[in-house]
């Protein structure tokens, strides 16, 4: 079949087995006829980039459900299945006034895929709000949880996408929520000049969310209407060093520290002043308001998506000498 509808780059790339799998015990059963297989587990598609037709099997993880687990008068603890569009469960969340997820409001792709890259956005990541997960070990169907510290979070990353790469599959994430008393995070510079500009004073969580998508909205392009994976690098991070070297040469550069010797220059700029922003090769382009998004303006094959990758990364390299590397994950036959 097709796997247009399963990626949101929306690459017309062609898997020779595909099985769609509703439930647990579905998953459970799989794996124990396919758990030593190569095989490519995809759910909402929206951080990969399929490069050409798949011989492994895919499997389309499509588990539903949302509850709260348990509840007191300021938190509240929920659960939602791997399958769970993640932000329709944001919108879940902000109807029943639970705070906490409402500036990652509007990111493509489904709840069980938000642990392995630690989502993040305008100031909060996932991990911020994160209690634990549950997966099943390919190897024997085992379900396992794990807990925040399990996880390994960092910047783009966890443990599953390193020692867990491959080994498990996640089908629920709990994140622990606020309730009545809800501690907002507006200092992202876009939030607060959005919160302005509408003139909102004293911001509610659904006003947050609001201004996060209306951002989002103006930035970034709708993967219904244009292919896209998001951010498809990560944002380099430099020593203090390196930094003060670029700083040197680039004073106007923007960047922030992220640890005592780490400072993140956004990837997006660098692209933008390498005069690549909006460019565009057959139906593979840069995003004409975000640098750091590749799209795919109809027919672009996973090649030639990959090909504009690689041609910006020596670009970058050759006019800053930084590395950036993907952040979307390359995928591409295995027999
Ligand atoms: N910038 C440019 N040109 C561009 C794009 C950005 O000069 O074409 C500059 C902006 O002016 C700003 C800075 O770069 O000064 C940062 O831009 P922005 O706020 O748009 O954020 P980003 O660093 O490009 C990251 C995340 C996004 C997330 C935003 C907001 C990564 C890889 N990306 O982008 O995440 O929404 O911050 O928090 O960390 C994603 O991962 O798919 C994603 C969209």
């Amino acid at each position: 079949i097709s796997l247009k509808p399963y990626n949101t780059f929306g690459i017309d790339a062609r898997a020779a087995h595909f099985v769609e799998i509703r439930s647990l015990e579905e998953l459970q059963e799989l794996l124990k006829t396919e758990g030593s297989s190569n095989k490519l587990v995809l759910s909402g598609g929206s951080n990969m980039l399929i490069t050409e037709d798949l011989e492994q099997l895919v499997v389309y993880l499509n588990i539903k459900g949302k509850k709260v687990i348990e509840e007191t008068h300021n938190s509240v603890l929920v659960e939602a299945m791997a399958g769970e569009n993640w932000h329709e469960f944001v919108l879940w969340t902000l109807a029943q006034d639970y705070g906490g997820i409402e500036n990652l409001s509007l990111i493509p792709g489904n709840c069980g895929t938000a642990p392995i890259q630690n989502i993040g956005a305008y100031g909060v990541e996932l991990k911020d709000v994160f209690d634990s997960c549950e997966a099943v070990e390919v190897q024997t169907g085992r379900v396992k949880s794990f807990s925040r510290e399990d996880c390994q979070f960092g910047y783009r990353d966890s443990f599953f996408k390193n020692a867990g790469k491959d080994r498990y599959i996640i089908t629920s994430i709990r994140l622990n929520l606020t309730k009545n008393e809800h501690k907002l995070n507006t200092s992202y510079g876009a939030i607060e000049s959005e919160l302005q500009k509408q003139q909102i004073e004293k911001p509610t969580i659904k006003d947050v969310s609001e201004a996060v998508i209306s951002i989002r909205q103006s930035k970034l392009p709708d993967p219904k209407l244009i292919g896209n994976s998001g951010s498809f690098f990560k944002n380099p991070v430099l020593s203090a060093e390196e930094f003060r070297e670029f700083n040197q040469e680039h004073p106007r550069a923007p960047h922030y520290q992220v640890a005592e010797d780490e400072f993140k220059v956004p990837a997006g700029w660098l692209i933008e002043q390498c005069g690549l922003k909006g460019s565009r090769f057959g139906d593979a382009g840069v995003h004409k308001n975000q640098a750091l998004v590749l799209v795919n303006y109809g027919s672009a094959s996973g090649n030639e998506i990959l090909d504009l990758a690689d041609m910006i990364r020596e670009t970058v390299l050759r006019k800053f000498g930084i590395e950036i590397v993907p952040e979307v994950n390359i995928i591409s036959s295995i027999r």
